[in-house]
């Protein structure tokens, strides 16, 4: 949706009033001209609305705007994150199903611990994506866009210049989670190592980065054994991507990674064939580094900010590499290959050892790199590791405050004896058992920053199917927790 901030729109602009309605609040606190608060309070009345959660009336008045839409929000001790995103969704939804061209929403309730501005904010952003779809290949009716504009009434009245600077920030970081969802979205047929390359460079221009492609010679001469492994199987070329953010005022560097496999099929070691079509979500954390580094650039968030991304394809193939080969990989560590399916670690490697030479306060890589964490932690977080408890304290309020929480677990030594090979320094799997936590582990052998941090995505990045704050694909997830770490430290 097109949003925008105003604490006075034109009524008669808006097609749909919706309005968040928490249980029992029979005349809520609303941020509106006396008339219209009376519509909604007459409204509320009428019907005897009792807000229950997802709870929806739609009723047509005089005057304007003609439809005033309560929606349920449950019980209003209840409010949060989650509660406003289901609301919003549900928003949306109608929106597009009525063709109201224009809508209003206003909410009355502040996330708890947060401000009008914050959550106003949280409100917009998320607004903005209440209509997402990924339609360019829907080629008949379906594919037809159908354009809302959105207003949101921030929940204490506001001036025209602070909702300018909300409005402003809060674009910034919906058109760069929607860029997030695009790049997941695309199928892999489409969106090769080659394309993601060119597609980073084109947000590079577009946002003031600088960017650097390395193709596969360049990858060759930098000795980036790992992803070389990984690519062998594969006819399309692999590519590495450097993003580059540095404002003059910046203290601190922070480096990010993000794994860039464009499809997943598993190689020799293949994965079944049932959802294999999902493993084209495989470079949604290079997605999520170049959201995040397109949104640091536009906000100019004062912090230097680099972004690493190995990119290839995992395919079988008479080339591909094999379980039992032993790898150099760029830091001259060998590792021994028990399943080409752990080939996440493989390409992340050789990032976290380039990172290194930016000599980063904080290093911070964004993977869906196994499933097993989804195991352990579903689709309602994210997993976090980290060698610094300070960075990892940072980075779980920054991913709560986005609305997208991660957890921690631990990446101890102790699980090390999970990868020890016989014949070289380490093996690429550990097995079932705490896959995710040898993943991280592995990933560690390669870091030498003191303030290091893996997060894995495999279970946030993108929906199976529809849910009540998501439509089915790819989430954006770690743009704005990003963002927020950034602005924390600037
Ligand atoms: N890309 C997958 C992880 C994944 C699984 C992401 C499900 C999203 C949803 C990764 O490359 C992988 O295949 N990991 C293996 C590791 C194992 C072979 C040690 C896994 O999780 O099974
Ligand atoms: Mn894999
Ligand atoms: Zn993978």
């Amino acid at each position: 949706m097109q949003i925008t901030i105003s604490s006075d729109p034109k009524p008669s602009g808006i097609a749909n009033l919706f309005v968040l309605v928490a249980e029992g609040d029979r005349r809520p606190d609303l941020p509106l001209g006396k008339k219209l608060r009376e519509r909604v309070d007459d409204a509320i009345a009428s019907i005897g609305f009792e807000g229950r959660a997802e709870q929806v009336v739609s009723l047509a008045g005089e005057g304007e705007p003609k439809k005033i839409t309560l929606v349920g929000i449950g019980r209003r001790a209840a409010v949060s994150r989650r509660v406003l995103r289901t609301a919003i969704q549900v928003v949306g939804k109608i929106a597009r199903k009525n063709r109201d061209a224009s809508i209003a929403l206003v909410s009355p309730y502040l996330i708890p611990g947060t401000d009008a501005r914050e959550t106003t904010l949280f409100l917009a952003d998320r607004l903005a994506h209440a209509d997402y779809r990924f339609d360019p290949y829907k080629t008949g009716e379906e594919g037809r866009r159908f354009d809302i504009g959105a207003t949101l009434i921030p929940p204490k009245p506001i001036d025209g210049r602070e909702a300018k600077r909300l409005l402003d920030r809060a674009r910034i970081l919906a058109d760069s989670v929607r860029l997030v969802r695009d790049l997941g979205n695309a199928p892999g047929n489409e969106l090769t190592p080659a394309v993601l390359a060119q597609r980073a460079q084109a947000v590079a221009k577009e946002s003031g980065l600088s960017c650097t492609i390395w193709d596969k010679k360049q990858i060759e001469k930098m000795k980036m054994g790992g992803l070389l492994a990984v690519n062998r199987g594969s006819n399309e070329e692999p590519r590495f991507i450097t993003l580059e953010w540095s404002p003059r005022k910046a203290k601190k560097t922070v480096c990010l990674v993000g794994k860039g496999i464009t499809f997943d099929s598993g190689g020799i070691s293949i994965k079944p064939s049932d959802k294999m079509e999902e493993m084209k979500f495989d470079m949604s954390g290079a997605g999520t580094v170049i959201g995040a580094m397109r949104a640091a650039a536009l906000l100019e968030i004062p912090v230097r900010v680099v972004g690493l991304i190995p990119s290839t394809e995992n395919l079988p193939s008479g080339s591909a590499y094999k379980p039992g080969d032993i790898i150099t990989t760029m830091s001259g560590k060998t590792v021994e290959i028990v399943n080409t399916d752990a080939e996440g670690r493989m390409i992340l490697c050789d990032a976290l050892h380039v990172a290194k030479r930016y000599e980063p306060d904080h290093l911070i890589d964004f993977a869906t790199l196994t499933g097993a964490c989804v195991v352990a932690l579903g689709n309602e977080a994210s997993g976090l590791f980290s060698n610094d408890d300070e960075l990892a304290r940072m980075l779980i309020e920054a991913a709560e405050k986005a609305g997208e929480p991660a957890w921690r677990l631990p990446e101890w030594d102790d699980y090390k004896e999970l990868i020890r090979s016989e014949w070289a320094d380490m093996k690429n799997s550990g097995g079932r058992w705490g896959g995710a936590i040898s993943a991280a582990v592995f990933l560690k052998q390669f870091v030498e920053c003191p303030s290091w941090a893996h997060v894995d995505i495999a279970g946030t990045a993108y929906t199976e199917n529809e849910n009540a704050r998501d439509p089915r694909g790819a989430t954006g997830v770690g743009v704005r927790m990003a963002i927020r770490f950034l602005e924390a430290i600037a």
